[in-house]
C-alpha cells in the first residue's frame, strides 16, 4: 500500500517534469520533486512535496478561495474574538509551539487549565473529523466550539460576532469572502477553516528520501523507518498509516487509563463500551514542534513515548490488540526517534498577519 502511494507520487512528478518542458530543459539536471497540485474551488496550491491532494476534504459548502484564507486567517490570530480578548486561538495553537502550545494541557481566559492536550492544527486538510475524541464533524464545526468554551476563550457567539462587528475594517472583508455583506458565526467558521486547511507540512527529509533521493535520512533513520513500517516489530504503521501518518481512526494506548477519574474520550460520542479510552490517531508530521505528547501531554519527549510503546501501552480492559510489549533494543528506539525526528519539514501558513484596527 505504501508503496503503491510513492509510486503514484513519483509518477505525477515525472508528468510534471516532463510535460511541456522545453528541449533544452530537458537536457539539465532534473529539478527538485515537486508537490502536488491541490484544488478547491477557484483556489489552487502546490502542497509540500509529501502530501497527497487526493485526500484533502474540503465540504462541498465551504469551497476555498484566497479572500477566504485571508479573512479566516485574521481571525484566527485575532485575540478579540475571545471574551476578555486576551485569547486567540494562536494562543494554543501557536505556529512557533508546532501550532500547539508547549503545555500539557492549555490554558484558555483567567488562566484556568483544560484537561486536555492542544493538538497541532497542521494538515488538518487531511481529516474529516476533528478533536481527540472526533466529536467535530468538521473544521467549520470545530472552529465555534472553542469560542463559546467557557474555559478556553469564554465568549458567546452574539458576543463574540459583536467584537468582530465593532472592527469595522472587517466588513468589506467578509462581503469579499462571501459574496454579500454581513458577519456571522458560519461565516467565521467557514473563513478559520479555509485558513486552517492551508496550513500544512511537509516536504521533510523522509519525503526527500521517499521522493528518491537516499542520502536524505540517515542510517539511523532508515533503520527506525524499517521498523515503524514492520509489524512484526514495532507496528506503528498500522495506526500511523499513510503520507499524514494517521488512520483517522480511535485506539486505546492506555493512556491517563490510571487516573482515578480516565478520561473516556471516543466513548463519549459513540457510547460504545469498546471506545472507552480511544483517542483519535494523532499525526506525526512536524511532531517534533508540538510535544508534550499524548491527549493529556503526560509524556514530554519522543523518547518517552517510543518507552511506553515499548512497555506495551497501559493494560487496562480496552487496550487495543495491536499494543503489546514490543522489546526494542536502545538502539532500536534510538533508531525510532530519529525516524520521528525526519518527519519535520517545509510548514505553511505560519506568518502572524497585521490584524485590522
Ligand atoms: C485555550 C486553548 C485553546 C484555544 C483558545 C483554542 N483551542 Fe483548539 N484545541 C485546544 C484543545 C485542548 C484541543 C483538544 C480538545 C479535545 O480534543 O477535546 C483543541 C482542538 C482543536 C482542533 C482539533 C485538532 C485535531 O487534530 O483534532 C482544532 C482544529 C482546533 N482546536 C482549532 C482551534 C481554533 C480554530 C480555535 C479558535 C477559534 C481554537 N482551536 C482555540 C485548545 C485550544
Ligand atoms: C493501536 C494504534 C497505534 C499504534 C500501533 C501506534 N500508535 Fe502512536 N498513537 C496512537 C494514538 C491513538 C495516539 C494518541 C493516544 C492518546 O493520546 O491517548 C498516538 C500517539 C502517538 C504519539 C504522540 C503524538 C502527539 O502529537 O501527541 C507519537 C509520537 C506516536 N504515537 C508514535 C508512535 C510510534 C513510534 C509507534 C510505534 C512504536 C506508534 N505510535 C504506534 C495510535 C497508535
Amino acid at each position: 500500500m505504501r508503496l503503491r502511494l510513492l509510486a503514484g507520487t513519483m509518477a505525477t512528478v515525472l508528468l510534471i517534469g516532463c510535460s511541456g518542458a522545453p528541449k533544452e530543459a530537458q537536457k539539465t539536471a532534473p529539478a527538485a520533486p515537486q508537490g502536488e497540485t491541490f484544488t478547491s474551488g477557484e483556489y489552487t496550491t502546490v502542497l509540500p512535496l509529501g502530501l497527497q491532494a487526493g485526500a484533502a476534504y474540503v465540504p462541498d459548502k465551504n469551497p476555498i478561495s484566497q479572500v477566504k484564507i485571508d479573512l479566516g486567517h485574521k481571525l484566527y490570530f485575532d485575540a478579540r474574538l475571545s471574551k476578555d480578548g486576551t485569547i486567540s486561538c494562536a494562543t494554543c495553537h501557536a505556529p512557533e509551539q508546532g501550532f500547539s502550545d508547549g503545555r500539557p494541557t492549555s490554558l484558555g481566559i483567567n488562566h484556568q487549565p483544560g484537561a486536555r492536550n492542544a493538538p497541532t492544527v497542521m494538515n488538518r486538510l487531511f481529516s474529516k473529523e476533528q478533536f481527540w475524541d472526533g466529536r467535530a464533524a468538521d473544521l467549520e464545526d470545530q472552529a465555534l466550539g472553542p469560542i463559546q468554551n467557557p474555559i478556553e476563550m469564554g465568549h458567546t457567539l452574539e458576543g463574540m460576532i459583536s467584537n468582530v462587528e465593532k472592527i469595522q475594517a472587517y466588513a468589506p472583508e467578509f462581503s469579499a469572502a462571501f459574496g454579500s455583506p454581513g458577519i456571522n458565526a458560519d461565516r467565521v467558521a467557514m473563513a478559520i477553516a479555509s485558513y486552517e486547511r492551508t496550513v500544512l507540512a511537509g516536504n521533510s527529509l523522509y519525503d526527500r528520501y521517499q521522493a528518491g533521493d537516499t542520502t536524505a535520512l540517515s542510517g539511523s533513520a532508515v533503520r527506525g523507518m524499517n521498523l515503524f513500517n514492520d509489524a512484526q516489530k514495532a507496528n506503528c504503521v498500522t495506526c500511523h498509516a499513510g503520507f499524514n501518518f494517521t488512520d483517522e481512526s480511535y485506539h486505546n494506548l492506555g493512556v491517563g487509563m490510571d487516573k482515578p477519574n480516565p478520561d473516556w474520550g471516543r466513548f463519549s460520542v459513540t457510547k460504545n463500551d469498546f471506545d472507552k479510552g480511544a483517542f483519535k490517531t494523532p499525526t506525526l508530521r512536524n511532531v517534533t514542534q508540538s510535544g508534550p505528547y499524548m491527549h493529556d501531554g503526560s509524556h514530554t519527549t519522543l523518547l518517552d513515548v517510543v518507552n511506553f510503546y515499548d512497555r506495551g501501552g497501559l493494560k487496562n480492559q480496552w487496550l487495543s490488540k495491536e499494543i503489546k510489549p514490543l522489546h526494542l533494543t536502545d538502539q532500536d528506539r534510538a533508531d525510532l526517534v530519529a525516524f520521528l525526528e525526519s518527519l519535520t519539514g517545509e510548514v505553511r501558513g505560519a506568518e502572524r498577519p497585521a490584524l485590522p484596527q
